[in-house]
């Protein structure tokens, strides 16, 4: 077996991304000496992997408390977290002791805020089980729940003190939500690392399959590109003018963000980011920055993973508007992350909607 691969995080409070198989048995060592008590948040799919963890603290001599979520987005309320806090206090849980998050994105999130919250800060390890909880959510510190008025509006950036990418997970995932993952791998080929495409393009068959070297290289690069550039601006401060910083990480997630909100959350993140991808490499070339060979190469790429690269015609104009809501829009200017290149980008702030309209010629039908 290939041995594991450590990737350091060096933000605030550094701490490394495990990459390979059997990772659980680092657990443990990663909650540290102090910890007596530890939950175990997890979705209901995932009670038989939340079971070995607790058993294998358990023989490690911890006390492991089981908390059940629900899948998806419905773990991220208030009432969600609260009931969380509820079973940390009835069981006495201090400062020294610890949660573990074991997931997707969603149960990432909210189990990094649980652990950001309770007492102002406990021990927290991520065992993301998706390829995006791996690749995005679960590395970065981005913790946070929902409220009725939008996604991710309570929260905190809390780091975690380890994250276990454990490669063995990925089997359980069905093949649409591997495939919905892929978008934030290709994303990270785009703005950072080429060779992921490269290697995208050498076999997109392989790129889908949870147990292949392919897909664990991918992983391993797209976990390399997030991890640098959160190092860099952790609570995302430094895009300044043009300049990116951790905002480049929302490539193809300004108008991403707005499909979701239009599908209801019924498409998958991964989904509404490749067409968002598209557009806003369309949106690059049109202002002047991509050449028409890259533009053209993120359709490519992405359908090659059977992700879709097109949405509704006539929904231009709403997709326009929910952009202006995005959390991520300054007062009242639409900012997108736009590439100059492969792995070279700047904000364009403010593009006019004739800009815009031409650019959703490339995903429209
Ligand atoms: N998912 C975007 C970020 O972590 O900043």
């Amino acid at each position: 077996m290939p041995e594991t691969t450590r990737i350091s995080v060096r933000a605030e409070r550094p701490y490394d991304v495990l990459v390979g198989n059997g990772l659980l048995d680092e657990l443990p060592a990663l909650l540290g000496t102090a910890a007596q008590r530890v939950a175990v948040i997890h979705p209901p799919t995932l009670i038989g992997l939340a079971e070995s963890v607790v058993h294998l603290l358990t023989s490690a001599g911890l006390t492991a408390v089981r908390i059940d979520v629900p899948d998806a987005e419905a773990a991220k309320t208030a009432e969600v977290a609260a009931r969380c806090w509820s079973v940390l206090g009835q069981a006495g849980f201090t400062r020294s002791d610890a949660v573990v998050g074991v997931g997707g994105g969603s149960t990432t999130d909210l189990a990094g805020f649980v652990a950001a919250t309770w007492l102002r800060g406990v021990r927290l390890v991520q065992v993301p089980t998706s390829v995006l909880a791996m690749v995005d959510a679960a590395v970065g510190g981005k913790t946070g729940i929902n409220t009725p008025e939008g996604k991710n509006l309570v929260g905190a950036f809390y780091e975690p003190v380890g994250v276990l990418c454990d490669l063995d997970t990925l089997a359980s995932l069905s093949p649409s939500d591997l495939v919905g993952g892929l978008a934030e791998v290709a994303k990270c080929g785009f703005i950072a690392d080429p060779e992921i495409l490269t290697l995208i393009e050498s076999d997109p068959a392989a790129a889908r399959m949870a147990d292949s070297p392919a897909l664990r290289e991918l992983v391993e690069r797209s976990v390399r590109v997030k991890a640098e550039v959160v190092s860099a601006d952790l609570r995302e401060s430094t895009s300044v003018g043009g300049q990116v910083g951790r905002e480049l990480l929302n490539y193809g997630h300004t108008l991403g963000h707005a499909i979701e909100r239009r599908e209801s959350f019924r498409w998958r993140h991964g989904e509404a980011v490749s067409v968002g991808l598209v557009f806003a490499a369309e949106l690059s070339r049109q202002a002047g920055r991509l050449d028409a060979a890259t533009a053209a190469r993120h359709a490519a790429v992405l359908t090659s993973l059977g992700l879709p690269v097109r949405y509704d015609a006539d929904a231009f104009e709403d997709l326009v508007a929910t952009m202006g809501l995005d959390k991520k829009t300054r007062g009242s200017t639409l900012r997108f992350v736009v590439l100059n290149g492969l792995g070279s980008a700047e904000i364009l702030s403010g593009p006019d909607q004739a800009l815009l309209r031409a650019a959703y010629g490339a995903v429209a039908g």
